[in-house]
C-alpha cells in the first residue's frame, strides 16, 4: 500500500461522503450564479475528484487469492478473529484447516487482504444447495469463516474483502449466496432473510423466522419459483476433539465462558 493505510483511506472517504452529501443538499437551497453557489460548485467537483482518488489507490490495495505458503498464517488469524467469540475457544481455524481439501472449496474464491505483507483479513465460500420442494437441486454457494485481525476489526476491511469476493463469484456465474450470521452486519451487503426468498434453514420449522439464515441472489430472479431447505455442508461440522488435538499445535490461549456466546 502506498503512504496511507487502507484504514486511512476508508476513514477520509467517510468524511468526504458525507460532507460531499451535505453539500449536496445545501446547493439546492441556493441561488445560481450568487458566489455561494458557484463555491459549493467547486467543492462538489473537488471532493468528487478526492473520492474518485482514493477510490483508484484503495483499488491498488492487495486482495489476492490465498497460496499454500499463507495457509498457517490465515488459520491463526481466524483464530484470533473468532477465539471466545461464540463459544470457548473457537473451530473455525480448524474448520477451514480441513476444509481446503473438500471438493465443495471454491479456490476460485479463497481470498486474503494483505496490508505491509502482513495478511489482515480472509474470506473463504464453499458450494452448498437448496433441496427444493419440487425435487430440484440448486447449486448455490456460502461463505465463511470470514475473518478480520481483531485490532483491525471495524475499520471496513472485512466489508471490503466480502463485496469484492461477492462481486466476483457474480462474474463466476454463481446465481445466490447464503449466509449464517448477524443480520445487522450481512443486511448491509444486500442478504435478505432465506424466508422471503423461500429458503429455510434444516431443521427450523418454516412457521419459525430465522435472521440469522441470509440469502443473496446474485443473479437476479435466480430463486424465483425455487422453495426448499437450505443444510450446511458436512464440512462445516467438526468434532471438539479433533478441534483441541488441531489447538494444540497454536500457542496456548484461554478458553472463556462469555456473554453473548452462542455455546
Ligand atoms: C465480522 C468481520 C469479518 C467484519 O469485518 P470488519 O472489518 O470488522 O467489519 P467492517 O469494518 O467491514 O464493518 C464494520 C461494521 O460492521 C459491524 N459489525 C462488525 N462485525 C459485526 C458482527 N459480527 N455483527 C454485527 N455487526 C458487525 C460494526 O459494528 C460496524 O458497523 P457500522 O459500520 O454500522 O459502524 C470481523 O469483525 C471479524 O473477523 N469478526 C470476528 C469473526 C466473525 O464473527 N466472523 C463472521 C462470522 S459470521
Amino acid at each position: 500500500m502506498g503512504i496511507y493505510t487502507i484504514g486511512e483511506l476508508l476513514e477520509a472517504k467517510r468524511s468526504i461522503a458525507s460532507t460531499l452529501s451535505k453539500c449536496e443538499k445545501v446547493i439546492l437551497k441556493l441561488q445560481p450564479g450568487k458566489s455561494q453557489y458557484t463555491l459549493t460548485v467547486r467543492r462538489i467537483a473537488a471532493f468528487k475528484i478526492a473520492l474518485d482518488l482514493i477510490e483508484r489507490e484503495l483499488n491498488k490495495m492487495t486482495i489476492r487469492l490465498e497460496e499454500p505458503k499463507d495457509y498457517r498464517e490465515v488459520e491463526t488469524l481466524t483464530r484470533e478473529a473468532f477465539w471466545n467469540k461464540y463459544r470457548p475457544g473457537c473451530m473455525e481455524h480448524y474448520v477451514l484447516h480441513c476444509y481446503r481439501d473438500r471438493p465443495e472449496f471454491v479456490k476460485e474464491l479463497d481470498y486474503v487482504m494483505e496490508e505491509d505483507g502482513k495478511i489482515i483479513a480472509h474470506i473463504m465460500y464453499s458450494r452448498a444447495q437448496i433441496a427444493a420442494d419440487d425435487g430440484r437441486i440448486v447449486p448455490i454457494i456460502i461463505f465463511g469463516p470470514v475473518s478480520v485481525l481483531p485490532e483491525m476489526q471495524g475499520k471496513g476491511y472485512g466489508g471490503r474483502l466480502i463485496r469484492y469476493t461477492l462481486d466476483l463469484a457474480a462474474k463466476m456465474g454463481c446465481g445466490a449466496v447464503a449466509i449464517t450470521g448477524d443480520p445487522d452486519y450481512y443486511h448491509r451487503f444486500g442478504f435478505v432473510s432465506g424466508s422471503r426468498l423461500g429458503v429455510y434453514y434444516d431443521g427450523i420449522p418454516r412457521s419459525e423466522e430465522s435472521p440469522f439464515f441470509m440469502v443473496k441472489e446474485l443473479k437476479v430472479g435466480f430463486l424465483r419459483g425455487v422453495t426448499g431447505i437450505y443444510k450446511d455442508p458436512e464440512g462445516y461440522f467438526v468434532e471438539d476433539a479433533a478441534v483441541d488435538a488441531f489447538d494444540a499445535g497454536f500457542p496456548p490461549k484461554e478458553k472463556k465462558k462469555l456473554p453473548g456466546q452462542l455455546v
